[in-house]
């Protein structure tokens, strides 16, 4: 048995952590002060939707090495600890630290000598080193080791890293080899870095992939006046290992919990620094501007006009998670799309795999069968690139529709297949019939 890690906080980033740990020969400890998902996770209920969570979690409880409790002089025992607690956006959108400024004096008071704290949620630069006063401890270490997991792949991110950053001011103190050993099983590369440098690269890593998506994304724009196929742009520019194929798909903009989250504070963090990075303030703006792009094609398509009226116009949407494989509708382009056209006027019903009828949704139909947004429809769009949408029979959605037209701001479904089915097929970033020869 290795280290008692104790983790605070079970939202995706402290369960998916807890689970994993538990996974690789620790002993966890879970603290959360919600007492009914502390019960739950008890009985090995999982509130999030991540394959492989529940069977690691089952797999810990059973063996007795992961514990959940509310009660956090539980971390008095752990020699670890991680804080994995949330840090909301404020009005400006500066991450509000309230929680851990609440919690972080109380661990102060509660742990064990010499125990290590680490924070593992984002955080901003410069929290580790604020750490030492608000524990008013001098025998306790603090570690930055920020979490690069993406939803809906938790599970395999945290247990096949691409890295691990362990930031210890100065770098590779005892502290830091203690937590790297944590990730001895998974054989990561591992970065010691400061403190600063860890907490930045997470920024930079969620900024860096915001930028590139605002700039593919562009470049579908620019593709369908050129009347080039951005698929073919990008696979080209995919293969450049330095640009390397990820993250180069088009869409209706990026979102979640994350992405947006971090590009503003960051944003704002070099704008108090005195720094201008003009280049992530234009990939935000074009975000918002991806948004209103996509409900002006779906007004073209159905009125014939980027400007015309929706009023009483049946829209069918498949998809509202902000990405496949979650069901996450925070920050999600594809909600906010939906819900525009439905401001707009249009009757709209929509189906995603993974959401059902629940807050924030009052604008639109939800249902759950995927073939009852076909009904009068008269245009279908994609606004998440859920595989199955793939599989469904095109032929009898195009039978429902009263104008068999799909939109696909995600470039899932085949042309080819499209028309066979007898549906107009108006993917992104493809020849626009206005396109003008370059220059
Ligand atoms: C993101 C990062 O990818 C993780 O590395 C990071 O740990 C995580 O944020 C976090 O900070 O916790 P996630 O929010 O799960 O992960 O979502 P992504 O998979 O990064 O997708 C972000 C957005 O980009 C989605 O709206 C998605 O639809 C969009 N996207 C992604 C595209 O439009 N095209 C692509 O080719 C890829």
């Amino acid at each position: 048995m290795g280290e008692h890690v104790g983790v605070v906080g079970a939202g995706y980033v402290g369960l998916t952590s807890a689970a994993c740990f538990a996974h690789l020969g620790h002993r966890v400890t879970c603290v959360d002060i919600d007492e009914s998902k502390v019960d739950n996770l008890a009985r090995a209920e999982v509130p999030i939707s991540e394959p492989g969570l529940p069977e690691l979690v089952a797999e810990g409880l059973a063996d007795g090495t992961l514990a959940f409790t509310a009660d956090d002089t539980a971390l008095a025992e752990c020699g670890i600890v991680l804080l994995c607690l949330p840090t909301p956006p404020d009005h400006e959108g500066k991450p509000d630290l309230g929680v851990l400024e609440d919690v972080v004096p109380r661990l102060g008071r509660l742990l064990a000598p010499g125990a290590v704290v680490a924070t593992k949620s984002t955080v901003p630069v410069g929290t580790a080193a604020r750490l030492p006063d608000l524990l008013r401890r001098t025998d306790l270490s603090v570690v930055s080791n920020p979490e690069f997991l993406r939803e809906g792949h938790c599970v395999d991110d945290f247990l096949r890293p691409g890295r691990v950053v362990v930031g210890t001011d100065p770098p590779g103190s005892e502290a830091a080899r203690r937590i790297e050993r944590l990730y001895d099983p998974t054989r990561a590369p591992v970065v010691r870095a400061d403190t600063a440098s860890a907490e930045l690269a997470k920024y930079a890593s969620n900024a860096f992939l915001a930028v590139k998506l605002s700039y593919v994304n562009v470049l579908a724009e620019l593709c369908e006046r050129f009347g080039a196929d951005v698929g073919e742009v990008a696979r080209t520019m995919g293969l450049d290992s330095r640009i390397g194929p990820e993250f180069l798909a088009p869409g209706p903009g990026w979102g979640g919990s994350c992405l947006p989250k971090d590009t503003t504070a960051l944003l704002h963090a070099a704008g108090s620094a005195g720094v201008d990075f003009g280049i992530l303030r234009d990939a935000v703006r074009v975000n918002a501007r991806q948004r209103a792009r996509a409900v002006r094609t779906v007004r073209e398509a159905v009125t014939g006009s980027p400007w015309g009226a929706l009023s009483g116009a049946r829209i069918g949407v498949l998809g509202l998670a902000f990405k496949a494989g979650t069901g996450d509708l925070r920050d999600s382009p594809a909600l906010a799309i939906a819900t525009e056209l439905a401001r707009r006027g249009a009757e709209v019903t929509a189906h995603d795999p993974a959401v059902g009828p629940g807050p924030g949704l009052d604008a639109l139909q939800v249902v759950d069968d995927p073939y009852l947004v076909a009904k009068d429809a008269a245009a279908l769009v994609v606004l998440t690139e859920w595989p199955e949408f793939r599989d469904l029979d095109w032929a009898r959605l195009a039978a429902a529709t009263a104008r068999p037209v799909v939109v696909d701001t995600r470039n899932l479904l085949d042309s080819g297949q499209l028309a066979e089915a007898g549906f107009t097929h108006l993917p992104v970033g493809r020849r626009h019939p206005d396109a003008a020869p370059f220059g």
